[in-house]
């Protein structure tokens, strides 16, 4: 049986989230920008733990499959990055990431938060949606694809104080 908690993420999760991203972001950051993340922004993971009994004992595998990076400043939050294990989708845990990210920083003054998207990334945008996320603008030709350049749609949530 498989029990997931979020939590938030240290610096200590770098090796395991520069192995997540790599194999389920299909625009993966460098180890670089993964450190740089977990040292200055505001992180969450989903930690997954494997409970299986051999013979009389209990053996525990935990692994993170999923996570979430986010920057603050002062009222304002901006999603920078949100990934899932491949194999762990359509769970619910990105949406669990989400408000983590949104009750916990509301909690500390954040009422107002951003996200960019391709416009090609569909899951993503009925994720947002389904939080209540609003489209409030598109840049046009803002990501590169392997074909040319798609846009990025912003997307913002007010919250009440
Ligand atoms: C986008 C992503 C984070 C979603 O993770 P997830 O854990 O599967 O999402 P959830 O299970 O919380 O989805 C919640 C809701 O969002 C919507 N949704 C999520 N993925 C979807 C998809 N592929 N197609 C359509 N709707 C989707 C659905 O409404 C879903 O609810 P439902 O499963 O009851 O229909 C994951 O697909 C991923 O890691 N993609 C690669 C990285 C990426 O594109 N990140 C976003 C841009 S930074």
């Amino acid at each position: 049986m498989t029990s997931f908690i979020v939590r938030p993420a240290t610096l200590a999760d770098a090796a395991a989230l520069i192995l997540l991203d790599q194999e389920s972001n299909p625009h993966p950051w460098s180890a670089t920008l993964v450190e740089e993340a977990l040292v200055s922004r505001v992180n969450w993971v989903v930690e997954a733990t494997l409970k299986e009994r051999a013979a009389d004992a209990q053996h525990n595998e935990t692994t993170l499959v999923g996570w979430l990076t986010a920057s603050l400043l002062f009222e304002q939050s901006e999603l920078e990055l949100i990934v899932v294990d491949q194999t762990q989708r359509r769970q619910g845990l990105a949406k669990q990431l989400l408000s983590a990210w949104i009750e916990q920083t509301a909690a500390q003054g954040v009422i107002e938060y951003l996200l960019e998207v391709r416009e090609s990334n569909i899951g993503a945008i009925r994720l947002y949606q389904s939080l209540d996320f609003d489209e409030v603008g598109r840049r046009k030709n803002y990501y590169t694809t392997e074909q040319g350049r798609e846009a990025a749609c912003l997307f913002t949530l007010n919250v009440c104080v």
